[in-house]
């Protein structure tokens, strides 16, 4: 068995978008992306509005079938499993979307919500315990605690903090292998935002679970610790790839170097050699300058830019970067 969870190789996302009448025009929103989660491990996926993190995501819970490439669960192509294999795999791979409000049904009470899923794969046969123990534990792990406060709840009664730890409790209920969570402090308070990455960050732990953690707040994914793994993506491309530390300390794409110079930070002399800034803002995927996706923005960029993609290579362990500076 293989020891990554989950393996997203070469996965290109193919939209059409209108452009005038009749007309429509495609674009590669993921293109040509390779991610791997090995078993217990994090992995952050960062990047601004647009760049096609979520579309990524949804790739590797099967949620949408990209164009081209192959998504592995635990070394088998999920396009490729018997039944028996795949429903394994769907009950192992679970999604906490951005927007609470759009997964849950209102007018299910708490209690209700989570013995519904509970009875559904029949989890008291599964782990031999009585149904209702199942539901107030994952309750109080996820911190909706004492769950007879909010068993009998309708999710229009609980604040945006608790609506998503239920959203939590969905999703790990199952106590899948891999998790995919998207964004999911984004509707947040800045005071709950840090609540909620611990309350996963333990779950994780706890559950041995493999995590790809979209955001767009790269400094949240310090919660998970200095050595978790990071993907900094743009405009449908991973352009650097390395750990927490790496990234926040001694950013190396220009791209990176740019989102970070955007985050205020204390130190003056900090801010200083952080400053790499890009022309214009982040463009439309239809408008995806051709060689690299940053060549119309960088301010290193050289003619080679224009011509050719560069690749992700590795410039140190556990260093890779996509950028013809580093090539
Ligand atoms: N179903 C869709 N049809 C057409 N375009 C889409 C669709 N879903 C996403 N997109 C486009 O694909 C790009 C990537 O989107 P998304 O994956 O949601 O990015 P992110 O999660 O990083 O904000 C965006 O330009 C978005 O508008
Ligand atoms: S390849 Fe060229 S345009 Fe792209 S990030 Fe590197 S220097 Fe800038
Ligand atoms: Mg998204």
């Amino acid at each position: 068995m293989s020891e990554n969870v989950i393996e997203a190789r070469d996965i290109v996302v193919r939209f059409y978008v209108s452009a005038g009448l009749f007309r429509r025009k495609p674009f590669n929103a993921v293109d040509g992306v390779s991610l791997a989660i090995r078993k217990g491990s994090i992995v952050g996926l960062v990047g601004e509005s647009g760049s096609g993190k979520t579309t990524f995501g949804k790739v590797t819970l099967d949620l949408l079938r990209p164009h081209k490439g192959d998504v592995l669960f635990r070394g088998k192509s999920i396009y490729n499993m018997t039944s028996q294999e795949y429903r394994e795999y769907r009950i192992n791979a679970q999604y906490i979307p951005q927007d609470p409000y759009a997964s849950i049904n209102m007018f299910r009470k708490v209690g209700e919500a989570l013995l519904d899923i509970a009875r559904y794969h029949k989890l008291d046969q599964r782990y031999g315990v009585d149904i209702m123990d199942i539901v107030r534990d994952i309750m109080i792990r996820v911190g909706l605690s004492p769950p007879e406060k909010y068993i009998n709840k309708y999710p229009f009664q609980l604040s945006g903090g608790e609506r998503q730890r239920l959203s939590i409790a969905r999703a790990l209920i199952l106590r899948p292998a891999y998790v995919v969570a998207d964004e999911p402090t984004t509707m947040l308070d800045a005071s709950l935002k840090a609540n909620i990455v611990k309350t996963i960050r333990d779950m994780v732990k706890e559950f041995g679970l493999s995590l790809l953690y979209i955001t767009h707040e790269i400094t949240l994914l310090q919660y998970f610790g200095p050595e978790t793994e990071v993907a900094v993506m743009y405009l449908g491309k991973i352009v650097e790839k390395g750990t927490v530390k790496d990234i926040l300390l001694d950013p190396i794409h220009p791209y990176t170097k740019a989102l970070l110079a955007a985050i205020p930070v204390p130190d003056p002399k900090e801010r200083y050699t952080r400053k790499v800034l890009l022309k214009g803002s982040i463009p439309s995927p239809l408008n995806r300058p051709s060689g690299c996706v940053l060549s119309d923005r960088c301010p290193f960029a050289e003619a080679i830019c224009k011509k050719e993609p560069p690749q992700l290579k590795v410039v140190s362990p556990g260093r890779e970067v996509a950028c013809h500076l580093f090539s």
